[in-house]
This record gives structure tokens, C-alpha cells and sequence, in this order.
């Protein structure tokens, strides 16, 4: 199956062991948990995976291409996506053009995008809004499509980078912490709308930070449990979660 495999990935900085010999991999159609501590590393090796920072060691595959040394552009056009910890959004971009600005179409990558005439220029204008509309109303905003983005609640404008991802036609989604300081409804939201993606199109798959083990719970069925910049357990959720090490090193019990 065509997946995001990790081989032996590490990174020091400072000579400190952030990310220490991970090795994992996601499936399609489904949304896996990384879950571990403050600190442990889970962000790094996102940005790892993105082309951000590069590892020292190891090999990261997505569908079947070697992507480890590719700058975060091109990993991007692998349909690799994320979702920032801090939610970035343009402020002073109202939603639809938020997310007119996130789609992606092949057309652009053609040799003779430059001299497109004014007609299929049009055409690609009115596709871009209608797609936008589309997963705009996915996520629920359809009401505040023309407010600008800085006027969104801070869960609205979770709403609209998950938005932007999809408009974008990213096929492995990077969730980090998504529902962090988000109240119940909205992370209930939220969760719907990730639970709709995998069923919806069993090519997406989806990795999710998440430091609410309610939330793992309800939408993952495996995880990965990280600490101190290892894979310290990984296997189905209720398994990982009810392991004494676990509960000693993370959950405090
Ligand atoms: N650029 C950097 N320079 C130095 N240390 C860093 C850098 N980036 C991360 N670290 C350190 O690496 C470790 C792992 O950080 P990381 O942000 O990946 O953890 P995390 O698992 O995402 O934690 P959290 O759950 O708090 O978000 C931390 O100790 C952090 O201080
Ligand atoms: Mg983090």
C-alpha cells in the first residue's frame, strides 16, 4: 500500500539527540496519533518529514519516492501538508480568498501556464472559486466567507488552514495539535471533519499530534507513542494507552 515510510531518521541539534533513530509508518485511509510528552520531538520530526530541517541519518518514502533531501517546496508537491502548531492563516485575506489562494491545479505546472489566454485564465479563476467554495462549506464557514480571516474565532481559523490543506490537494496531512485551546464543540467539529476525510477518500492519510488522549482516542485507531526523541510504543490506541510505561512517563498515573 502506498504510504509515508520513515527509516532511522535522526537529528541533533546542539549535539542534544532531538530525534533519535525513528522508524515508522503511516497508512492511507486512516489517522494515526504521535503522541508523547512536551519535548519529545514530535514536532521536529515534522518538520523533518516536510524538508524543513534535514536529518542526519535515515530515509523517509512517501508512495513509493525517496523524498529525504528534498527542500519543503517540493515535498509540498508530493502532497505532503501540515498544519501549524501556531495556525497561520492571512489575516488581511478574507476566508474565500484564503483558500482561492491555497488551491492547487496541475494546469499551473504546465510549461505553457505563462501563456494561457485570457479565456482559460478565466476559466481556472472560476474553478479555483468553486473548489474553495466547496471545501469552504466542508468546514462549516460558509457564513463568514467574505470576513476577513483576522476576524475569525482562533477555532474558525483552524477551520480554514484545514480548509487551505484540502483546497491545496495534500494527500498525507501533518496535524499539529490541532484542537489544542479549542472549547468541546469546535473540537468536536474538527474531529468530524478529519474522521470525513479518511472515509471519504482512502488515499489521504492523516498523522495527528495530540495531547488530548480523549481526542487519540476518538479518531486514532493506532498510535505512536514518542519520548525523548524516540519510538518508545506504537499499536492500536487503547493498547498503548493502557501500557504501565506509558502511563508512567506520560500520562502521570
Ligand atoms: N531549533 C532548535 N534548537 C534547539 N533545540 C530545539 C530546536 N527545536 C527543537 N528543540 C528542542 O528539541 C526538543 C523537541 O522539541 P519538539 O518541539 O519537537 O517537541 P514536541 O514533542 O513537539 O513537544 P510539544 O508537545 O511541547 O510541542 C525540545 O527539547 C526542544 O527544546
Ligand atoms: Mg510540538
Amino acid at each position: 500500500m502506498e504510504k509515508l515510510k520513515i527509516k532511522n531518521i535522526s537529528k541533533a541539534i546542539n549535539g542534544l539527540k532531538i530525534v533519535d533513530r525513528v522508524t515508522a509508518s503511516f497508512l492511507p485511509g486512516r489517522i494515526t496519533g504521535l503522541i508523547g510528552p512536551n519535548g519529545a520531538g514530535k514536532t521536529t520530526l515534522f518538520h523533518i518529514i516536510t524538508g524543513e530541517l534535514r536529518s542526519d541519518t535515515g530515509e523517509i518514502n512517501y508512495r513509493g519516492e525517496d523524498i529525504t533531501l528534498l527542500p519543503p517546496y517540493r515535498v509540498a508537491r508530493k502532497g505532503i501538508g501540515r498544519l501549524f502548531q501556531d495556525v497561520r492563516v492571512f489575516e488581511n485575506l478574507t476566508v474565500s480568498e484564503n483558500v482561492v489562494s491555497a488551491c492547487y491545479d496541475h494546469r499551473v505546472e504546465t510549461p505553457w501556464f505563462p501563456f494561457l489566454r485570457k479565456k482559460r485564465w478565466k476559466a481556472l479563476e472560476r474553478d479555483f472559486k468553486e473548489k474553495s467554495d466547496y471545501y469552504i462549506d466542508y468546514v462549516g464557514l460558509m457564513e463568514v466567507k467574505d470576513v476577513p480571516a483576522s476576524s475569525l474565532s482562533y477555532g474558525q481559523q483552524k477551520l480554514l488552514a484545514i480548509a487551505r490543506l484540502l483546497a491545496g490537494g495534500f494527500s498525507l496531512l501533518l496535524l499539529d495539535e490541532p484542537t489544542a485551546g479549542l472549547n468541546p464543540v469546535m473540537i468536536k467539529k474538527i474531529l468530524n471533519i478529519l474522521k470525513r476525510i479518511v472515509a471519504e477518500d482512502q488515499g489521504k492519510t492523516i498523522v495527528l499530534v495530540e495531547h488530548d488522549m480523549s481526542v487519540v482516542t476518538e479518531v486514532a485507531d493506532w498510535v505512536y507513542f514518542m519520548n525523548e526523541g524516540r519510538i518508545a510504543f506504537f499499536g492500536r490506541t487503547d493498547h498503548v494507552l493502557g501500557d504501565k510505561e506509558v502511563r508512567e512517563i506520560y500520562l502521570g498515573l
